[in-house]
């Protein structure tokens, strides 16, 4: 059983999936690039969430073909990467938080356009599980819950809403639930990395956001979601 791992502005370039062979993969609701690699004599399927030339900005992602082409290809579980800022004082720039819940008020997709089908959304406990063990493993801190707070994009927020959002939750993106849902919809099991690149808008007061601040921050955390995800794969039976 392949292990499916969806990254963004964290893993681009990532040498996880090196020498991998890059596909073009159909799905009825469109085309997947995607690279997949055998690292540890596993089977790894890798999208890189904004597509081959990072150029796949958050309110366009494909999200209903990228999760379809996991199925397609057979993956099981699937570990997201996602970049967030913190809505906390307490969990600065450069932690990794695994969260175990989200907010999500925004209409995000679904597979069910013409059914009534409501699934009940989660994150997979046993994956977070494997990817906290991992990151204690290696000594890597690591932070073992946290809910996500996902907006929109491609905008920053306000900061009148991270005002509103900080009391409810612990990190806001822009990924997140939408692929968690919908591979909860297909019976995927689905569980995530969130690198904190930023304090999320007036977290900090007076401190600017910058968007090229927040992209050079989440490389600096690459390394580690690198070794964190090798030694799952490792530990994948
Ligand atoms: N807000 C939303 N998405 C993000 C942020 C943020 O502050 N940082 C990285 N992704």
């Amino acid at each position: 059983m392949a292990l499916g791992v969806i990254g963004g502005t964290s893993l681009v370039g990532t040498k996880l999936v090196e020498a991998a062979k890059e596909r073009e993969v159909d799905t009825p609701y469109g085309t997947v690039y995607l690279l997949v690699a055998t690292v540890h004599s596993q089977e790894i399927v890798y999208i890189p969430r904004h597509g081959k030339d990072s150029t796949i900005p958050p309110h366009r992602m494909n999200y209903k073909a990228n999760i379809r082409a996991f199925k397609e290809l057979g993956v099981e579980e699937i570990i997201g990467v996602t970049s967030v800022g913190s809505l906390k004082r307490t969990i600065p720039p450069q932690s990794l938080v695994v969260p175990h819940d989200y907010i999500s008020l925004c209409s995000i997709p679904t597979f069910y356009e013409n059914e009534i089908v409501h699934v009940t959304p989660g994150l997979d406990e046993v994956l977070r599980k494997r990817v906290i063990g991992a990151a204690r493993d290696l000594g890597i801190a690591i932070i073992d819950r946290g809910v996500y707070f996902q907006t929109v994009g491609p905008r920053l927020e306000t900061r009148a809403e991270i005002n509103l959002m900080k009391d409810y939750a612990d990190v806001v993106g822009m990924n997140m639930a939408s692929e968690a849902t919908l591979a909860t919809e297909l019976e995927l099991r689905y569980a995530n990395i969130s690198t904190v690149d930023n304090y999320a808008h007036g977290i900090i007061a007076d401190e600017a956001l910058d968007y090229k601040d927040i992209i050079e921050a989440a490389s600096k955390s690459r390394e580690n979601v690198e070794r964190v995800l090798a030694k799952v794969i490792e530990e994948t039976l």
